[in-house]
């Protein structure tokens, strides 16, 4: 990890802000945060090829079997330190894999924390349960004092979510869920290749879930994954994933194991995905590395500002680095700063989202979700807020509903850190926040 250094451009700290017709720190924009992309090269490219010249694009069987999905699956297995691994084709599909291979459904009550990702609730209601929101703290991710405050004879499970590249406070989470029971799933969709204490994410609860769509930390531009460490539950993932049906070690359906015969959905990795995605692996550590190594030059450099509160790691070791939080005492402020920034060059291409106020974090916020708030169904009963089963569940979902989550979306500028920055841009951007800093809340 780079020792924090002081930014070259000392001057620029008294300098006229770019806001105010001051000069830009910097007239080229910063760098997309693909944090895979950056480092995909002739490696991918050959994994890809080699599938297509293979002529065996298809996971069970072809003219020439690469068997690269099952690679992958092993490959990622030994990387996550668990028994089993199913390869899926997103993110959202193996949250819905996960929970119906957990039961889920009509009755039930599922914790979720208020910042997320639309497709973790999107999974609960898929399958006629109801979300209930808990609220995060200064992690950012899951409080478990608010998860366990949210308990009902309901609840069946907890969803924690590792957000923004860094670890949930997932051990007290998963006390809790032993504490009464319930089913702890890992959504670690941002944060793969993540640990605490050497352990890593998605190993803690009944079901780990990634994601390798685009912006995650190793990609195949779609893609996903779950790990566990349970057989029970790995035969019945595999079986909603493919046909409704586990297979035994010969690769027959096994149609007589009652407790795995469920209804497929097709969620089948290719072997072409996989094939890249067991380079990305590969690579994986040394991509966290280099965001880690940024994100860390910026906290060091931030910390003679009191004014900024950084987020609370639970694990420095164990962060991807792949976004860097600041929080201010008040929404104001951290308008300002970002407006601030923003004009002195710290943003990317027209695609990129790489400086924003959390309120503009889309669907990540519970109270973004048009669909939640107004409580849409997904049939034309209204299920499945109209269900008999679900009469009584808190279904609260309006701005207001987890108040430390609201203030901090408020109060927070979010910074993805891409995975290729130079040192100049780590300069650009320190000696950016240093300037509006001086400037705005000196
Ligand atoms: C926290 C979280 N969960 C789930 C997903 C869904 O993954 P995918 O886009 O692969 O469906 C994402 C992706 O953006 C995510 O950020």
């Amino acid at each position: 990890m780079k020792v924090a250094t002081e930014p070259k451009h000392q001057e620029s700290r008294h300098a006229t802000l770019a806001l105010h017709g001051g000069t830009p720190v910097r007239s080229t924009p910063l760098p997309l945060e693909f944090p895979g992309v950056h480092h995909m090269g002739e490696e991918e490219i050959e994994a890809a090829v080699r599938v297509l010249r293979s002529r065996s694009p298809f996971r069970f069987y072809g003219v020439d079997l690469q068997g690269e999905v099952e690679g992958f699956e092993s490959e990622f297995t030994a990387f996550e330190n668990v028994s089993h691994c199913l390869a899926l084709t997103s993110g959202t599909g193996a949250l819905h894999t996960a929970l119906a291979a957990l039961g889920v459904g009509p009755g039930q009550e599922v914790i979720v924390p208020a910042y997320m990702w639309v497709s973790v609730v999107a999974a609960v209601v898929n399958l006629g349960a109801i979300p209930v929101l808990a609220d995060i703290d200064d992690t950012f991710c899951l409080d478990p004092a608010s998860v366990e405050a949210r308990i009902t004879p309901r609840t069946s499970g907890i969803i924690a979510v590792h957000m923004s590249g860094a670890p949930a406070d997932v051990e007290a989470i998963a006390a809790v869920a032993r504490r009464h029971s319930l089913f702890l799933l890992e959504d670690c969709a941002q944060c793969a290749g993540g640990s605490i204490d050497g352990r890593r994410v998605g190993s803690f609860g009944d079901i780990g879930i990634f994601s390798f769509q685009m912006n995650k930390n190793m990609t195949s531009g779609e893609g996903g994954c779950l790990v566990t460490q349970s057989e029970y539950l790995y035969q019945r993932a595999f079986a909603v994933h493919d046909t409704g049906y586990a297979r035994d070690a010969a690769g027959r359906a096994m149609y007589d194991k009652l407790e795995y015969c469920l209804w497929g959905r097709g969620y089948r990795l290719d072997e072409m995905r996989a094939a890249v995605l067991r380079v990305q692996l590969r690579k994986l550590p040394q991509i966290i590395s280099k965001m880690r190594a940024s994100k860390y030059r910026f906290r060091e450099a931030l910390r003679r500002f009191p004014q900024v509160q950084l987020r609370r790691i639970v694990d420095e070791r164990g962060d991807t680095g792949c976004f860097f939080l600041t929080t201010f005492a008040a929404p104001e402020l951290a308008r300002a700063v970002n407006r601030a920034l923003r004009a002195e060059g710290i943003v990317t291409f027209s695609q990129g989202i790489n400086d924003v106020l959390m309120t503009e974090w889309g669907l990540h916020l519970y109270y973004n979700i048009p669909s939640l708030v107004q409580k849409t169904g997904i049939d034309k009963r209204n299920s499945p807020w109209s269900l008999a089963e679900n009469q009584g569940s808190r279904t609260e979902y309006g701005k207001g509903t987890c108040p430390h989550a609201d203030s901090l979306f408020e109060r927070t500028n979010l910074l993805a850190v891409p995975s290729n920055l130079t040192e100049q841009d780590e300069d650009d951007i320190i000696t950016a926040f240093d300037k509006v800093l001086t400037a705005l809340a000196g």
